[in-house]
């Protein structure tokens, strides 16, 4: 079996599988290169041929053990009429924003294989293009965290404010919502698992600025209505979920049903172990910030990473979020060699 797939059902592996939370991306010379020559971020993301490249680019280069289909978590928004633009620099930016009742009951249904078929014919390229060893993941964000974004929109500024005074003053509204995007992320999900995604995680990068009690019920609610269907559907595939900033909410993540759980660099992974036991893999965590640090410091902080989750199967090396684009190629090498040479038997 492939390592990542085989640490993901805690079976033991030859190595510690490693990849990299946007591995495919700007820090790497070939994306940049190939980005200019495209011209717009969604146009490479709705190009098969280029999502394909561009996600085989890391592993080109390093010894990875997965493959995660380059896109974003902003498709179903675009798909359901908002209009996503990506100005360099300023980070995803949307047309229409969502704000009240109306703008909810306006949101089409998606059909994801019509709309969205790019990125199943680009998980298909990239499927056959693949070493044998390597895992291929698709994703999706999570319905809180695509739903910040809608109603902000474009990326939050500053606390959140919108997302907050609809969660506190109109939570019926922003059920709604919830409830369009949790059908939109289950189907998708699904299509991508079709095309011949091995493993699908959900990014839940904002559910960590909700209470404890708001996180359950809005944002780990839905994904566990999103993992109950996927799972009745493709019973076999691993589902991921990371909720940045989920370190104090491990049992409950658990209790959803998901197979692996990707913890944030503030995570302690002998607690997060302890806690959720032979349940769940753990993914994560190194603060992608070490990244920045010579060689030698990378090297002494992943081996502190691995050793601080022990030697039990069940864990995938990871950074705690996405790597940044102002990091050297050889540092994220150094971190990715790491893990392979301190853990091979
Ligand atoms: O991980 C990978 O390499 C696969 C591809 C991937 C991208 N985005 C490509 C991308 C994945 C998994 C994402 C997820 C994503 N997108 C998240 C959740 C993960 C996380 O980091 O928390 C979020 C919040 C987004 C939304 C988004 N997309 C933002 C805020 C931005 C702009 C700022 C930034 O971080 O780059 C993007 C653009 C984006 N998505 C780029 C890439 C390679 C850069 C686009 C460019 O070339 O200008």
């Amino acid at each position: 079996m492939k390592p990542l797939l085989a640490a993901i059902n805690r079976q033991s592996t030859p190595h510690t599988p490693v990849w990299m939370m946007r591995q495919a991306g700007r820090y790497l010379p070939e994306y940049r290169e190939l980005r200019a020559k495209t011209g717009g971020f969604m146009r490479m993301c709705q190009t098969p041929e280029i999502a394909c490249e561009i996600t085989l680019q890391p592993i080109r280069r390093f010894p990875l053990d997965a493959a995660i289909i380059f896109s974003d978590i902003l498709t179903i928004p675009d798909a359901m009429g908002l209009e996503l633009t990506f100005v360099e620099g300023e980070g995803p930016s949307f047309a229409k924003r969502i704000g009240n009742e109306n703008d909810i009951a306006a949101l089409p249904r998606i059909d994801p294989i019509n709309q969205l078929g790019y990125v199943a014919r680009a998980l298909e390229l990239t499927a056959k293009e693949l070493p044998s060893q390597v895992t291929l993941i698709g994703f999706s964000g999570s319905p809180w965290t695509i739903a910040t974004y809608m109603i902000e929109g474009g990326s939050p500024k500053g606390s959140f404010v919108l997302s907050r005074r609809m969660l506190y003053s109109q939570p019926e509204l922003l059920r709604a919502l919830l409830d369009k995007l949790t059908e939109a992320v289950t189907n998708y999900l699904i299509m991508q698992i079709d095309a011949g995604a091995e493993v699908v995680q959900i990014f839940d990068t904002w559910g960590g600025i909700l209470p404890a009690q708001s996180y359950l019920d809005f944002s780990l609610a839905p994904m566990s209505t999103i993992i109950r269907r996927v799972q009745q559907h493709s019973p076999h595939t691993p589902i991921t979920l990371f909720t940045k900033g989920g370190g104090q909410w491990l049992t409950a993540m658990a209790a959803s049903g998901c197979d692996c759980i990707g913890v944030d660099w503030t995570t302690n992974l002998t607690q997060a172990r302890n806690q959720v036991g032979h349940k769940c893999a753990l993914q994560g965590n190194l603060d992608p910030a070490i990244l920045r640090s010579p060689p030698e410091v990378i090297r002494a902080h992943t081996n502190a990473m691995l050793q601080s989750y022990g030697n039990h199967p069940g864990h995938i090396a990871n950074l705690g979020h996405g790597i940044t684009p102002d990091i050297p190629p050889e540092h994220a090498e150094a971190f990715i060699h790491a893990v392979h040479d301190f853990t091979s038997e």
